[in-house]
C-alpha cells in the first residue's frame, strides 16, 4: 500500500477526484494519509467529510520547514492539487522523484511565478493560443519545470472566456491525474 500526502489551497476538486478514483479502485494500492492546506479552504473540508487527518499551517516562509515536520515518514508520494505556495528548494530536493503538481496549461507555457488559476486562463486568451490543457509534472525548485509526466491539449473554442477555459481545464484534470498518479506508483 503506497501512502500520500496531498496540498492543496482551494476548493480540492482534485483532491475530491483522487479520493473518489481510489474509492472507485481506478488508482490502485494507494490510500491518502494526510492533507496539508496552507490556508483555511473547501479542500479541508473534503479531507475531513472523507475522515481523512487534515492539517492547516498558514502559509509564509516556516511553511516548507512546518511540512517537514507533519509529513509521515512512511510516504511514497506528495501531491499538489491545487496547491498556491511556492515550496523551498530544499524541500524539493529532499522529495525529488516523490512529489508531483498538477498544472491548468500545456507546460512549459504559462507557467513559473503568478501563473496559476485563472491568471493562467486569462493569459492564454489574451495569448490568442489556439489550443490549452492541462499537465502534470515532477516538482523541481525550478517552478513548473520538472519533468512532465503526462498532458492533454485541446483546441480552444471561439469566444471561449477565461471562465469555460477554467471548466473544461478542470474536466482534463479529472481524466489525467489519477493516470499519472498510477504512472508515477508504478501501478
Ligand atoms: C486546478 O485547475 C489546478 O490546476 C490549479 O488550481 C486549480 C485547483 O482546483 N493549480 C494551479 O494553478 C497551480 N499553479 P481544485 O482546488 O478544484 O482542485
Amino acid at each position: 500500500m503506497k501512502n500520500i500526502v496531498v496540498l492543496v489551497s482551494g476548493s480540492g476538486t482534485n483532491l475530491q477526484r483522487i479520493l473518489d478514483t481510489i474509492d472507485q479502485g481506478e488508482i490502485q494500492n494507494a490510500k491518502v494519509t494526510l492533507v496539508v492546506a496552507d490556508r483555511e479552504c473547501y479542500g479541508l473540508e473534503r479531507a475531513k467529510n472523507h475522515q481523512i487527518e487534515s492539517i492547516l499551517i498558514p502559509r509564509g516562509k516556516n511553511f516548507s520547514s512546518e511540512l517537514s515536520k507533519v509529513i509521515p515518514e512512511n510516504t511514497d508520494l506528495i501531491v499538489l492539487a491545487g496547491f498556491l505556495s511556492i515550496l523551498k528548494p530544499e524541500f524539493c530536493e529532499n522529495w525529488q522523484g516523490k512529489i508531483i503538481n498538477i498544472h491548468p496549461a500545456l507546460l512549459p507555457k504559462f507557467g513559473g511565478k503568478g501563473m496559476w488559476g485563472m491568471n493562467v486562463h486569462h493569459a492564454v486568451i489574451e495569448a490568442g493560443e489556439k489550443e490549452s490543457g492541462a499537465t502534470v509534472h515532477f516538482v523541481t525548485p525550478e517552478i513548473d519545470e520538472g519533468d512532465i509526466i503526462l498532458q492533454k491539449s485541446f483546441i480552444i473554442n471561439q469566444g471561449e472566456t477565461p471562465e469555460t477555459l477554467a471548466a473544461r481545464i478542470h474536466e482534463v484534470e479529472y481524466e489525467i491525474f489519477p493516470k499519472a498518479i498510477n504512472k508515477v506508483l508504478g501501478n
